[in-house]
């Protein structure tokens, strides 16, 4: 039995990552900050903000799939599950002998980055190259797909004949889970993407408008009708008001201000992925 150790297995992306090593044959231990009744996974107790031993089975673990870290858009306060985090679940894998690391970071990664979100996911890829593992670096741009919080209040949104939305021109690349998460199992057996880093977008870049009326069409068959909140006024009414719709957190919105799309293919060669797009997803199955 091959085993996978996952951060964040209880997560949108980590159960997707999880259910699928686990088709395929693999053992795989989770880390959670708490055991719950409905896991799937093997349970690994440990909390990446506190410096403790992670209590859960001692098995010789092939790799390391890290996605904890926080959903886009749920806080500001990222840096010590992103940085510190990173660093405590890299020393772990050290302290076991895994050479193999897979690490969920995110499109737009960089030291100067617009976000904070961006720059913390920057410096926790700093902490994994520089640690000497066998990395490979997925940088997701928004992910839809079944347990998006995100994709949830704007389904919620969608499915109303109206709709307020701020103001967003701003291009986004969503990105399938089930993509990325088929992307981070794949890299276990495939060594030519050992020390690459992959921007993973969707294959269609569309503003946030956009987006709703894509989900639009599965759950509505007319034409959605928007107010459109002027982006001098979104931030604050998003902030103030809580969300407006319900439609998007002020965190999220904030998040979508900073336009970061990238065409790049070698993902799509180097693991054989046709990414679904999100029209496809969302389009009415008649
Ligand atoms: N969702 C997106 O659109 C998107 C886009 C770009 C990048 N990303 C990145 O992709 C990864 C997965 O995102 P997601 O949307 O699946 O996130 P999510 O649904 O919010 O899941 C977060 C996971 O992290 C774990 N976690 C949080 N704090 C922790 C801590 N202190 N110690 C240990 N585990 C902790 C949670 O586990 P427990 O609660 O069970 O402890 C949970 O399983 C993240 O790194 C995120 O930054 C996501």
């Amino acid at each position: 039995m091959r085993n996978v150790l996952v951060t964040g297995a209880t997560g949108f992306l980590g159960q997707e990552v999880s259910q699928r090593l686990m088709r395929m044959g693999y053992r795989v231990v989770g880390l959670t900050r708490s055991v719950r009744d409905n896991l799937a996974v093997i349970p690994m107790v440990g909390d990446l903000l506190v410096d403790a031993p992670f209590v859960g089975p001692d098995l010789p673990f092939e790799a390391v799939i890290h996605c904890a870290g926080h959903h886009p858009g749920e806080t500001n306060q990222v840096e010590p599950l992103h940085e510190e985090g990173t660093r405590r679940i890299v020393d772990e894998a050290m302290r076991r002998g895994i050479r193999r690391f897979i690490y969920i970071s995110a499109m737009g990664a960089s030291f100067q980055a617009p976000t904070r979100f961006q720059r913390s996911k920057w410096v926790g890829e700093q902490i994994v190259v520089n640690a000497g593992l066998d990395y490979t670096i997925l940088r997701p741009h928004l992910m839809f797909g079944q347990g998006s919080r995100t994709f949830q209040r704007l389904e919620e949104a969608a499915s109303r004949p109206w709709a307020v939305l701020p103001e967003s021109k701003p291009l986004i690349q969503p990105v399938y889970v089930g993509d990325v998460a088929e992307i981070a199992l794949r890299s276990l057996w495939l060594d030519r993407t050992v020390g690459q880093i992959y921007d993973i977008g969707g294959p269609q870049s569309m503003n946030l408008e956009d987006v709703v009326r894509h989900i639009a069409r599965d759950i509505h068959l007319f034409r959605l009708l928007t107010v459109r909140i002027p982006k001098r006024y979104a931030y604050y009414v998003l902030h103030k008001l809580g969300r407006v719709g319900p439609i998007l957190t002020g965190e999220e919105w904030e998040f979508l201000q900073h336009e970061v799309t990238r065409q790049d293919s070698r993902w799509l060669i180097d693991y054989g992925i046709l990414p679904h797009s999100l029209a496809i997803y969302y389009s009415p199955l008649t």
